[in-house]
């Protein structure tokens, strides 16, 4: 793999996901990891990130300086950059100068990293310090006004560093920068494709599972069905998926699931009806993560008492029932490795938190892939585009768009409000454009209205329409007003309950994307 070394902030994952762009494999390794760890991972590359410390500050990460000599090619990216100088023999200083921001860049012809792009770019700068000069035996690159020393390289060595982040998409030059380098300066090839993914996991899910058993509990998401297609690719019926109807859902979703799956995909899927044991365990409940908790621990008792049935069933006479599938991807591995201590924002409860003493070995095919290489991957499977393209719904479903308690009644109002607004965003084609857009109920706010010739004292509908590219931030998506005004008039004419249709205009932060 190339190893991507984090430096603590948020460029380390950016970086990974844009080697892999270049059709190279990747991976992060956090800093601490000294020189022997990293080559025993026998790197094809190493790229030091980003970081927001200063090298000369004391307790600032540094790293094991032997990495310099294993004969590894290294790219360095601002405090990467800065490391490298650093322990190479170079300068580093607090220059009195700050570039934040746009920022112009001359670059030398015949450099490796800027091979084939214009002499003068326009390059993302975030940095305080700067290398002042650079190690003996290296050549400066680039400049920009304030920075004399904005890159270098010493090609014998295979070593290259630069000052600027070439991962954000606001550095012209940036990706042809890295694809420079993982190309011309390590030498790599561009092998890393959706069909050689699919091609290694279905012979390495084969050898492991044998003439075994495997369950999956599937979403409908993305994630799930993607592992689970991999997994029937690889052992066919030997892969029996569960779907857990918790009655959280949305219109029709429990019937397309079975038809998309078991008819599109030869998938064999056995849906339990466990509708009734959510709404009891929900009785009453109407604070936010309390109804994450009951929603989470009532999924995993219906996935136990699925798996026990099944194990009765087929298990006796289709071989030991050994194997449980986990849609995990890449970003869910990082973060929990990394021990960063994240505020707790929500309790998250995916179809994947499964309870640890389960007697399963697990089996994560996509345990090293970020969410765009998932849908590759099912596109390369013939995962229909529906199921590839699907938006995010929560695990919880509908129980946490309803604010206050969560009852049938209610399920029932904001089921058929949902559904207009799905038809009326498809219909104006804003599928696309929208990462999501939950339809909240507020159950416990009560508006007035007149209807008909009468009063009427009803619930408000919140539309929450986002544009993300991966949900940890977003912005609230300006559909067009008679969109919204054909929504609003469909709920309040069909939806009873329903006398009101409010916008959610607000980003995130600092509004989450769910209401609770
Ligand atoms: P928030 O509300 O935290 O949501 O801004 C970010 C993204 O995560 C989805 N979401 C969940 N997904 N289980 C899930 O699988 C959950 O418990 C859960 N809560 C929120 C949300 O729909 C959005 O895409």
């Amino acid at each position: 793999p190339v190893l991507v070394v984090d430096f603590g902030a948020q460029y380390a994952q950016l970086i990974a996901r844009r080697v892999r762009e270049a059709d190279v494999y990747s991976e992060i390794v956090p800093h601490t990891a000294s020189a022997a760890d990293m080559l025993a991972k026998d790197p094809a590359a190493i790229v030091l990130s980003g970081g927001p410390s200063s090298v000369y500050e004391e307790g600032a990460p540094s790293l094991d300086p032997a990495i310099f000599d294993a004969g590894v090619p290294i790219l360095g990216i601002c405090y990467g950059f800065q490391a490298m100088a650093q322990a190479l023999g170079g300068a580093v200083g607090r220059t009195g100068t700050r570039e934040y921001g746009h920022t112009e860049a001359s670059v030398a012809e015949g450099s490796c990293l800027f091979d084939g792009t214009p002499a003068d770019q326009v390059v993302w700068m975030s940095h305080g310090d700067a290398v002042q000069a650079a190690p003996e035996g290296f050549k400066v690159t680039a400049s920009t006004s304030q920075t004399p020393v904005a890159a270098f390289e010493n090609r014998g060595r295979k070593l290259f560093g630069l000052q600027w982040h070439p991962e954000v998409g606001h550095s012209a030059y940036g990706q042809a920068a890295l694809e420079n380098f993982l190309y011309e300066g390590a030498g790599l090839k561009p092998v890393w494709t959706p069909g050689n993914i699919v091609d290694e996991q279905v012979e390495a899910i084969r050898r492991r599972v044998g003439g075994a058993q495997v369950i999956c509990a599937l979403s409908g998401g993305v994630d799930s069905s993607v592992a689970a297609a991999l997994v029937h690719a690889a052992v066919g019926d030997q892969l029996t998926c569960f779907f857990i109807d918790h009655g959280l859902l949305r219109a029709g979703e429990r019937e397309q699931v079975e038809r998309d799956y078991a008819e599109g995909m030869g998938i064999r899927v056995v849906a339990v009806d466990e509708s009734q044991r959510f709404l009891d365990a929900l009785n009453g409940v109407s604070d936010p993560e309390a109804k994450r908790k009951i929603i989470g621990r009532e999924f995993i008792r219906s996935f136990e008492a699925a798996q026990a049935r099944l194990i009765a069933d087929i298990g006796a006479e289709g071989g030991e029932v050994k194997f449980l599938v986990q849609g995990t991807l890449y970003p869910d591995v990082v973060e929990s490795g990394g021990g960063q201590g994240a505020a707790n924002i929500k309790s998250h409860h995916n179809v994947g938190g499964l309870p640890e003493d389960m007697a399963f070995e697990l089996i994560e095919p996509l345990r090293a892939l970020f969410k765009d290489e998932v849908r590759a991957v099912g596109r390369e499977l013939g995962v229909p585009e529906k199921i590839v393209a699907r938006q995010p719904f929560p695990g919880p479903g509908l129980g946490i768009r309803i604010v206050g308690e969560v009852t049938r009644e209610r399920l029932e109002t904001l089921r058929a409000a949902d559904l207009i607004v799905r038809d009326e965003l498809t219909a104006a084609g804003l599928d696309e454009e929208i990462w999501q857009c939950p339809v909240v109920l507020l159950a416990d706010v009560r508006s007035v209205g007149v209807q008909g010739d009468g009063r009427t004292y009803g619930h408000p509908i919140v539309l929450r329409p986002v544009s993300s590219e991966d949900a940890m931030t977003a912005d609230w998506t300006r559909l067009p007003y008679d969109v919204l005004a054909r929504i609003s008039t469909r709920i309040t004419n069909s939806v009873p309950e329903v006398n009101r249709v409010v916008l959610d205009c607000t980003s995130k932060p600092p509004g989450t994307i769910e209401w609770e």
